[in-house]
C-alpha cells in the first residue's frame, strides 16, 4: 500500500525555499524538520543540502507514514528515518535519543504555527533553545503579520478561514514570534519575502 500524501503547495514553494536554505544553512550537522507534513519537502531538500543530514518529524501518525513512504520512493542517504515529535511536549522525543553523533545544527519549520494553537510556537522556541548549540539556526517559513497588519488581502481571507477551523489558529505577528524567541535565548536575524505573500525568517540561538 502506498501511504504517500500529496500537498500541491509544496511543489510551488519548494524551489524558492531551497534557494534560501542553501544561503542560510550551516555547513555540517543535522537539520531537524519540524512538522514534515507529507514528506515532499524533505525528499526535495535533502539531496540538495549534503553533507547535512535531514531528520523529518511530525506528531501525526498518518503523516509520518506518508513521510516513510516518500523516503522509500525517493531515497537519499542523508535522510534519517522519521520520528514522532510533538513540539508542545516539554521534552522532545529526540532529546531522549543519543544525538551526540549527529548534532542538530538547524531546525526548519514550514507552515505550522498559523495552523495550530499558539502553544506550538511556544513549544517550538523552547525546544529549539534546548537542542540548538550557540549559533544554531532556526528557520520559519509561512505567512506572517507585521505590526498586526496582514501583508496581503489574500492572507486576511486565509486567516478568516483558519479561524473558522479553530479560533486558536491564526496568522502570527512576527513581533510576537520574536518576543517568544527572545524569551528562549533566540534572536531574529533577518526576514526574506517569498512568493505568494509568505516570509522566510532566520533565527539564531545566542
Ligand atoms: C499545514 S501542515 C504543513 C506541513 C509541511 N511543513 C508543509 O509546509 O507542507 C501543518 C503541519 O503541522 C503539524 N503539527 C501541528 N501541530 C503540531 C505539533 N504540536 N507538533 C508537531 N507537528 C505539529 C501537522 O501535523 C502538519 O504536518
Amino acid at each position: 500500500m502506498d501511504r504517500r500524501q500529496f500537498a500541491p503547495a509544496t511543489e510551488r514553494n519548494r524551489e524558492p525555499i531551497l534557494d534560501t536554505l542553501k544561503d542560510w544553512l550551516p555547513g555540517d550537522g543535522t537539520v531537524l524538520e519540524i512538522a514534515s507534513g507529507s514528506g515532499e519537502h524533505a525528499v526535495f531538500f535533502a539531496p540538495a543540502v549534503k553533507p547535512l543530514k535531514w531528520q523529518t518529524s511530525n506528531f501525526d501518525r498518518e503523516q509520518l507514514d506518508s513521510v516513510t513512504d516518500w523516503l522509500a520512493h525517493k531515497p537519499s542517504d542523508n535522510l534519517l528515518p522519521p520520528v514522532m515529535l510533538d513540539v508542545t511536549q516539554t521534552e522532545w522525543s529526540i532529546e531522549a535519543a543519543d544525538y551526540s553523533l549527529k548534532p542538530i545544527t538547524a531546525i526548519f519549520n514550514a507552515n505550522m504555527i498559523h495552523i495550530s494553537p499558539w502553544q506550538t510556537c511556544e513549544g517550538l522556541m523552547a525546544g529549539a533553545s534546548r537542542i540548538l548549540p550557540a549559533g544554531g539556526r532556526l528557520f520559519l517559513y509561512g505567512p506572517f503579520k507585521f505590526n498586526g497588519q496582514h501583508t496581503a488581502p489574500s492572507n486576511k481571507k486565509f486567516e478568516e478561514w483558519l479561524k473558522s477551523l479553530d479560533p486558536e489558529y491564526g496568522i502570527r505577528n512576527i513581533e510576537d514570534v520574536r518576543e517568544e524567541a527572545v524569551k528562549n535565548g533566540i534572536r531574529h536575524i533577518i526576514a526574506r519575502p517569498m512568493p505568494a505573500n509568505n516570509f522566510f525568517h532566520l533565527f539564531e540561538k545566542i
